[in-house]
């Protein structure tokens, strides 16, 4: 499919093809959000959305998801308006909402170095939550220095930069309903 044709969203900006359709993704979130019902049967659940990739996941997510159940953000940055990350991981927002004691699940939109996971969950495990996991919608499976399992996945993401569903370049596109491929 060519999104570069009739997508007045794009600006005129040329994007190599369509990844995935949003067809596609309400599909699989739909899916992960089954899997995230049955994984947790009991306990207090906090979904903590990772700022500002995951947001329209998120929203999208935690309504497929039916049991009881908390939402906050955690901010990070690196990427700023390269496309390729700085390797430096900034928090700028932490979280309020008490860990201890919860079922935290991480949602980030794409896993792309790892970095980011990293310095994220090193900091979140130090908050004595009950347990902690990582859903991401994209896995592109080049983060060699991950050291965290990624449990849920929602699609295993060509290793291309991808705009779309929350994502950004240069803090365009995220709005565009689809996952496209940068030129
Ligand atoms: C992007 C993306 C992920 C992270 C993945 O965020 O949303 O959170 O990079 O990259 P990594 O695995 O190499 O760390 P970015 O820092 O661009 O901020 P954003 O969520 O505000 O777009």
């Amino acid at each position: 499919m060519n999104a570069t044709t009739a997508d007045p969203r794009l600006d005129g900006r040329p994007v190599k093809r369509i990844v995935y359709s949003a067809e596609q993704i309400a599909t699989r979130v739909r899916e992960l959000g089954a899997e995230i019902t049955a994984r947790y049967p009991d306990g207090e659940l906090l979904v903590l959305g990772l700022l500002k990739g995951s947001f329209i996941f998120l929203g999208d997510l935690v309504r497929q998801i039916a049991r009881p159940l908390q939402v906050d953000f955690i901010v990070a940055a690196s990427y700023g308006d390269s496309t390729t990350s700085s390797g430096h991981v900034r928090l700028v927002y932490d979280p309020e909402t008490k860990l201890e004691g919860k079922h935290i699940l991480l949602v980030e939109d794409i896993v792309d170095s790892g970095r980011t996971l990293n310095r994220l969950m090193d900091l979140l495990s130090l908050r004595q939550p009950k347990s902690l996991e990582i859903c991401a919608l994209l896995h592109k499976h080049v983060a060699e220095y991950l050291r965290y399992p990624v449990r849920l996945v929602g699609f295993d993401a060509p290793n291309e930069f991808l705009v779309g569903y929350g994502l950004d370049h240069a803090e365009n596109f995220r709005h565009l309903p689809y996952i496209a491929s940068l030129q």
